[in-house]
C-alpha cells in the first residue's frame, strides 16, 4: 500500500522559510515511521535530513513530532496513525531546527550537565574507595530514572518548555537529578536540592503530564518531578 508523509523541510544554505514536502511510499502498517523516512532518503530526496542510529529505541536520535506528539520514529509504526490520510512528520519541538527533522541538542545537554553541583563530589570522599551497597529497595528509588535515554521527546512536548518558559531547566534533567537525590549512597544532595531550586528550575514543572505521555521509555516522569518537589519540601520543614 501506499503512505504519505508530509515533511517539514528546512535547509538554512537555501530556504528563507521551512515549508512541507509530500511523499508517497510503498509500506505494510507494520512498517516504523523511520523505514518510510529511510525509504524516502534513499530512493526519493537523498537530503532528506533526519538523525538516526539504532533504529531500536535504544540511542534516542530520532526524535521527532509525528502528527504533532513527539516520539521516535524507531518506535511508532504507520499502523500506530490514521494512514488513509497524509502523516505529518516534522521537527522535535522546542529545539531550534538545524536542517530538516534535526534540531540542535545543545539546550538540552546543557540542562542535563548543569544538575551536577561544580564544588562537590557526589560521593563522600572517605567512601570513594569502598563497596557502596544498596538494598534491592533503595536502588527501586531511581530505577525509572535510569532509562531515560535522553531522546528530548519530553521537550518537545513539554507546554512549560514549548509556550511558558524556555529557560525551564525541563522534564529529563530533573528527571537525572531525581535520580541522584533519591540515590542513598549520594553525599551532596542538599547542593542538588538548591540547583533544582534556582529560577527556572524544579519548581517550574506545572505538572501537565505530557512528558510522561511521550516518554519512549514509559518511565513515570512527572512523578519523578513530583518526588523531587516532595523531597526538597520536606528538607526545607525539617
Ligand atoms: Fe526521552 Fe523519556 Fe528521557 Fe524525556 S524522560 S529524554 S522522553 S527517555
Ligand atoms: Fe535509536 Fe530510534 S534510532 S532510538
Amino acid at each position: 500500500m501506499k503512505v504519505t508523509l508530509k515533511v517539514y523541510r528546512f535547509n538554512p544554505e537555501t530556504d528563507k522559510e521551512p515549508h512541507y514536502d509530500t511523499f508517497n511510499v510503498e509500506a505494510e502498517p507494520t512498517d516504523r515511521v523511520l523505514d518510510c523516512l529511510n525509504k524516502i532518503r534513499w530512493q526519493q530526496d537523498t537530503t532528506l535530513s533526519f538523525r538516526m542510529s539504532c533504529a531500536h529505541g535504544i540511542c534516542g536520535s530520532d526524535g521527532l513530532t509525528i502528527n504533532s506528539q513527539s516520539a521516535l520514529a524507531c518506535q511508532k509504526l504507520v499502523k500506530d496513525y490514521d494512514y488513509t490520510k497524509k502523516i505529518l512528520i516534522e521537527p522535535l519541538r522546542y529545539f531550534d531546527v538545524v536542517k530538516d527533522l534535526i534540531v540542535d541538542f545543545k539546550p538540552f545537554f546543557e540542562r542535563i550537565k548543569s544538575i551536577n553541583p561544580q564544588e562537590t563530589q557526589s560521593i563522600a570522599k572517605d567512601n570513594i574507595e569502598k563497596e557502596r551497597n544498596q538494598t534491592i529497595k533503595e536502588r527501586s528509588q531511581f530505577d525509572d530514572a535510569l532509562k531515560c535515554i535522553l531522546c528530548g521527546c519530553c521537550y518537545g512536548a513539554c507546554p512549560v518548555m514549548i509556550g511558558e518558559d524556555r529557560e525551564f531547566i525541563g522534564p529529563a534533567a530533573i528527571l537525572r537529578e531525581q535520580r541522584y537525590l533519591f540515590d542513598s549512597r549520594i553525599a551532596d544532595a542538599q547542593e542538588r536540592m538548591q540547583i533544582m531550586q534556582k529560577p527556572h528550575g524544579v519548581w517550574g514543572c506545572k505538572s501537565y503530564y505530557k512528558c510522561t505521555v511521550v516518554c519512549p521509555k514509559n518511565i513515570k516522569v512527572t512523578e519523578a518531578i513530583l518526588k523531587t518537589k516532595k523531597k526538597i519540601t520536606q528538607e526545607q520543614t525539617k
